[in-house]
């Protein structure tokens, strides 16, 4: 199964200059807690947005130049979202962590999305809409505590069958 997993401002923002906008420790801890173990897939910003490799998770990421040498070891290259989504077929579990132009085209693969929804909206020059568009249904959702007087949600959408 591919799931995405995105923090998205009531804007759809979801960041500025590669990078983050916010850090909301709840929402660093459910990224966490959800992705630790399983394969990740990322595009190659989002990959050279990351201070190191995060533990635990293996590291794909996706780019068109055929002579990309990642800035760390033991990252698995693709060279089209196709090809990510065909090595990833066979496991349980694989999530999509990003960035903007690999959540869209990885969209139409993706069973399930871990969207944390906050209610306030961000500047920024990278957005996310995937769970505004048709055939995505809300199964569940769970406030978070707030941090620094921003509240989101923790929100799962599955396919409409
Ligand atoms: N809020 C969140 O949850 C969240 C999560 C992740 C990232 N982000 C933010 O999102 C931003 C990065 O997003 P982004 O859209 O700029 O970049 P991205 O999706 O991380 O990476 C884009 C790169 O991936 C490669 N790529 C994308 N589509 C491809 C295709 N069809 N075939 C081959 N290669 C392809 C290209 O690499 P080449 O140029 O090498 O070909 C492209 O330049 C940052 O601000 C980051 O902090 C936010």
């Amino acid at each position: 199964m591919l799931a995405m997993i995105v923090a998205v401002a009531e804007n759809g923002v979801i960041g500025k200059d590669n990078q983050l906008i916010w850090r909301i420790p709840e929402d660093l801890a459910y990224f966490k807690q959800r992705t630790t173990g399983h394969v990740i897939i990322m595009g190659r910003n989002t990959l050279e947005s990351l201070p190191f490799l995060l533990p635990k998770r293996e590291h794909w990421v996706i780019t068109s130049q055929l002579d990309y040498i990642p800035p760390y070891e033991g990252v698995k290259v693709f060279h089209s979202p196709e090809d990510a989504v065909q090595a990833a077929k066979d496991l349980d579990l694989a999530y999509c962590i990003g960035g903007a132009q690999v959540y869209a085209s990885l969209a139409p693969y993706a069973d399930r999305l871990y969207v944390t929804e906050l209610h306030q909206s961000f500047e920024g020059d990278v957005e996310f809409h995937v769970h505004e568009q048709e055939g995505w249904q809300e199964v569940e959702r769970i406030p978070g505590a707030g941090h620094e007087g921003i509240s989101y949600d923790f929100v799962t959408y599955e396919r409409k069958i």
